[in-house]
């Protein structure tokens, strides 16, 4: 499956990895454009493309993994999303020195990527941990646990199988207003560190 990434940091190169290591493509993309990435698709090699943000958006999934400051502006410049999958891998801060966190009121952050991306059907995934956790060595006989949360039941399907992919176990928490309220930072599975044993 061909995979967009939106930022190609920490979020959008491990993951990029991990995609490739289970046979997906992905198309890389970052705010500087695609000659800033030669090295980064040098380190992940031949399944990975450079392309502009706008290619990277026209895939059937596309990550968004750029800081919170950054979303309102780069979803602004994208064409339609025609009902492809938007995975938000976002953390509502406002900065990185001394990790502020947004004041939300009573919205959430996937709800607000939800209405920046009208007519994407975005799940959440990938935020609740520091990336490189998720793909952490599992004690034997037991996988990962990656939460998702979102309001298409076909769109979260299919992060579960990509995810499944990941040889992690997808857990579904529900919608964008009450999993994803779990998920943000100050949510109860925020941080949290789940292991799944095979046999049950
Ligand atoms: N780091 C983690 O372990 C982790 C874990 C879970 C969730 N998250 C969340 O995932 C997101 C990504 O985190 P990160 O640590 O990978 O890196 P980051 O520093 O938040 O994002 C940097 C990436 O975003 C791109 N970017 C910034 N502004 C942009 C814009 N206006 N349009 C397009 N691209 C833009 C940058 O492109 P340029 O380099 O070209 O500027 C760069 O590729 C954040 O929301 C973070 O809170 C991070």
């Amino acid at each position: 499956m061909n995979i967009g990434i939106l930022g190609a940091a920490t979020v959008g190169e491990t993951l990029a990895a991990e995609f490739i290591r289970a046979g997906h493509e992905v198309l890389l993309s970052n705010r500087r454009g695609p000659g800033s990435l030669s090295l980064v698709i040098h380190r992940l090699g031949s399944q990975a493309r450079a392309v502009t943000l706008e290619q990277a958006a026209a895939c059937p999934i596309v990550v968004l993994a750029i800081p919170w400051v950054s979303v309102k502006e780069a979803l602004a410049k994208l064409p339609k999303w025609e009902g492809r999958i938007l995975i938000d891998a976002t953390n509502t801060f406002l900065n990185y020195v001394d990790f502020t966190v947004d004041h939300l009121g009573d919205d959430s952050g996937s709800e607000i990527i939800a209405r920046l991306a009208a007519d994407a059907r975005v799940v959440k995934a990938f935020n609740t941990l520091p990336i490189a956790g998720f793909f952490n060595a599992a004690p034997e006989g037991h996988k990962r646990v990656a939460f998702i949360a979102g309001d298409d039941a076909q769109a979260k399907a299919s992060v579960a199988e990509l995810i499944r992919s990941l040889n992690l176990v997808p857990m579904d928490l529900g919608t964008l207003g009450s999993g994803g309220r779990f998920m943000q930072l100050g949510g109860v599975f925020s941080g949290a560190e789940l292991l799944k044993t095979n046999d049950l």
